[in-house]
């Protein structure tokens, strides 16, 4: 039997990370995993189920009895709460707003790190999110810390969501984007930091298609 492989991809928001997870998993045959996703359900059905985001114990009520799971139809990520599709509902503004503030949460963490772990106990995997190369997979084979302008990552951004008729403006979405890094980055558990033996690849100017390309060959040096 091969070697189990864990590569863990981690950086601000709109680096590129979970399409070119999600790229790199299917050409290695791997599985992907998208916490980012795990943190924007619990965000979603808090929400949608009026709990106050500041009562920690009635979210951690509300997590132990929410189900989060992933599947794919002609490729496309689908993600489902007590197996309810939430693809589209998870990325609408709302859930991106708050989804920094629940993410902050120590308890919710802990539970959401020990289902990661479980995701990837058994299977070569690719992970993307802010702790992966910190927190969840330490010892990963792989680790790297995507990055790229503020504006690119903005534009992208825009495009993505007009793509899904989400009309947000470039300045809007600019600042969202900023204040979501600022706040994930200084948060007391697991900040989004680069891990010491991460590699760290600038996407600005990089088609996806490039940004794949650098990764196979640092997973070809290790695997
Ligand atoms: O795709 P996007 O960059 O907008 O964000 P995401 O990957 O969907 O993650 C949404 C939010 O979840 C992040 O801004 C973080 O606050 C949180 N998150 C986290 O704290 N730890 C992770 N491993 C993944 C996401
Ligand atoms: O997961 P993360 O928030 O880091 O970013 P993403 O959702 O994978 O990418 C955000 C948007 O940027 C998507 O629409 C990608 O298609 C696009 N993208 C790009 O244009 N060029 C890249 N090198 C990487 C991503």
């Amino acid at each position: 039997m091969s070697k189990q492989i864990q590569v863990a991809i981690d950086g601000p928001a709109s680096a590129g990370k979970s399409t070119v997870a999600k790229i790199l998993a299917k050409k290695m045959g791997y599985i992907y995993c998208d916490t980012g996703a795990m943190y924007r359900v619990v965000t979603f059905h808090a929400l949608e189920n009026k709990i106050d985001l500041k009562n920690v114990e009635e979210l951690m009520n509300a997590l132990n009895h929410l189900d989060i799971s992933f599947d794919y139809v002609e490729g496309v990520q689908h993600v489902y709460a007590n197996g309810v599709d939430v693809t589209t509902d998870i990325r609408m503004p709302d859930v991106t707003n708050h989804v920094s503030e629940v993410a902050a949460i120590k308890e919710i963490r802990h539970e959401l790190v020990n289902r990661q772990k479980a995701i990837s106990a058994s299977q070569s995997i690719v992970m993307d999110g802010r702790d992966i190369g910190t927190v969840v997979l330490p010892d990963a084979d792989l680790k790297i810390f995507l990055v790229a302008s503020v504006k690119e990552r903005a534009e992208r951004r825009y495009k993505e969501n007009v793509s899904k008729g989400i009309m947000t403006s470039l300045e809007v979405l600019q600042k969202e984007i900023e204040d979501r890094d600022y706040y994930d980055s200084h948060r007391k558990e697991s900040p989004l930091i680069q891990a010491k033996d991460a590699i760290k690849v600038d996407t600005t100017g990089l088609s996806i298609e490039e940004v794949v390309k650098v990764i196979e060959n640092e997973l070809k040096k290790v695997i």
